[in-house]
């Protein structure tokens, strides 16, 4: 303790534990405290700690300034687009529990429910014996287990291909394959909905980017056609867009790299595993075995792991190994998540009965929506869906988030998705559909979003 008398300055206030970080918060701060004729820290003999809880303005945390991040937030919140984190505290694939409550979940990736599949989860606990939770190594030092290999030797033969290569997420393999192949020489051409992860990654190459309007063909000769002076010129498209569920024009795509001499990339995150009959993705789909360049995909959303992939030929994948960055300077994935998607392949492969219910679910939901109360029927989609993503457009932000917590109320978890995830005045419900889904289920969310959305 300080002595009681004498006068002592604070040399310091060291925050040590921030509960919130609102602008009223309770916080554990130290006090470093020195007699008041002594300001040199250096010279200070005594240094007094006080950890003590205070009702606090926080304005600044170490040093920083974060007004300009608060404002920022503040201008977010006022535009109804700031976005929080819900808390998850179990689920089972088909259900999730949030604040104690059991909500149907409409919002996951996990298409074919392999997340929560006991074959997959037993492989992955196997793995985590056998090699430890961690790979401990980037895979060109020490960290390349059988597992990787095995790994890539099944998504090769599943998609076609002589090889593949793993990546830790699929975000990270979009950015190490489309900027190790490319530099300033060349021009990548993609699609305006693209995923973000393709957007960044042409933002890290050197390559002139080219976009064109969504699945416009026309634009995208026009833009081939202008583009003969680059030495590569790079496609790149999703397969199935994210946040839209349509497909890529594959066929005409094809086509058009063949006349103008144009590589061909796609982006198989909501094809693997869903579209075809095998669930082979997007050449299945429209039996064009492979006619594609470069297949990447990710692991996390129908094998219900995680991690990205590329597959191609052995030159590709020997390239990618020495090149791409993000697999270079990163550590191996975990032996849990390449054991689980191993076992997510087989299931796939020994039970392609999960597609079809997954296929029957989607049909089921397009029926359903289409059905009034009265067994009459009302038109309320364009064109039936071909993929378990369906956006149900809504506009505005508020509108969105006011018929997500609707939804939520009433049991349903169907998360809002607003700018800049989907364009100005194009928020949505991201509604996605899973093989987990019962008849009823689907029936609960027909009719909860007939009741909130006027046709
Ligand atoms: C089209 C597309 N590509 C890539 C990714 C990234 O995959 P991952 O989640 O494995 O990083 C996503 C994920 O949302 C996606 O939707």
């Amino acid at each position: 303790m300080p002595p009681k008398n004498g006068a002592w300055s604070i040399l310091d206030v060291r925050v040590i534990n921030r509960v919130a970080l609102t602008n009223e918060s309770e916080v554990a701060i130290c006090l470093v405290l020195t007699p008041a004729n002594l300001k040199d820290e250096a010279a200070v003999s005594v240094k007094w700690m006080m950890p003590v809880k205070i009702q606090t303005k926080i304005i600044g945390f170490m040093g920083y300034n974060y007004s300009i991040m608060d404002n920022e937030l503040a201008e977010l919140k006022a535009a109804g687009l700031y976005r929080s984190l819900k808390t998850i505290e179990k689920t089972d694939g088909r259900f999730v529990w949030i604040n104690g409550q059991r909500l149907i979940n409409f919002c996951s990736n996990n298409y074919l429910g392999l997340a929560n599949h006991p074959k997959v989860i037993e492989a992955a606990k196997r793995a985590c014996e056998e090699f430890g939770a961690g790979a401990g190594a980037s895979r060109l030092v020490s960290g390349n287990l059988i597992l990787h290999e095995k790994l890539e030797a099944k998504l090769a033969a599943f998609k076609g291909r002589e090889a593949a290569l793993v990546f830790p997420t699929g975000f990270m393999a979009n950015l190490g394959i489309i900027s190790s192949l490319t530099d300033e020489n060349d021009t990548i051409i993609i699609d305006r909905l693209n995923h973000a992860s393709i957007v960044d990654a042409c933002r890290l190459s050197k390559a002139k980017l080219q976009v064109y309007p969504h699945k416009d063909m026309a634009a995208l000769e026009k833009i081939l056609k202008r583009s003969d002076k680059f030495k590569q010129r790079l496609i790149v498209t999703d397969s199935v867009f994210s946040m839209d569920g349509d497909l890529a024009h594959l066929p005409r795509i094809v086509e058009l790299a063949k006349q103008y001499n144009a590589i061909t990339m796609i982006d198989e995150a909501h094809a693997t595993g869903v579209l075809g009959v095998k669930g082979m993705g997007l050449e299945e789909h429209y039996n064009l075995p492979g006619k594609v360049d470069i297949i990447m995909g990710t692991l996390s959303k129908a094998l219900g792991s995680l991690g990205g992939f590329v597959a191609g030929s052995q030159t590709l994948i020997d390239y990618l190994k020495n090149k791409a960055r993000s697999f270079i300077y990163t550590t191996a994935l975990p032996p849990s998540a390449c054991a689980a998607a191993i076992a997510a392949l087989e299931i796939i492969e020994n039970e392609p009965k999960l597609i079809q219910q997954l296929r029957d679910n989607i049909n089921a939901f397009t029926l359903s929506l289409w059905e009034r109360e009265d067994g009459s029927r009302q038109r309320v989609r364009a064109e039936a869906p071909t993929s378990p993503i369906i956006p149900i457009i809504l506009g505005t932000a508020e509108k969105t988030m006011e018929i997500s917590q609707k939804l939520f109320e009433r049991g349903i978890f169907l998360s809002g998705i607003r700018p800049p995830t989907v364009p100005e005045g194009e928020s949505r419900l991201r509604l996605t559909l899973t093989s987990l889904h019962t008849k009823e289920d689907i029936k609960c969310l027909a009719s909860s979003l007939r009741a909130l959305i006027p046709a």
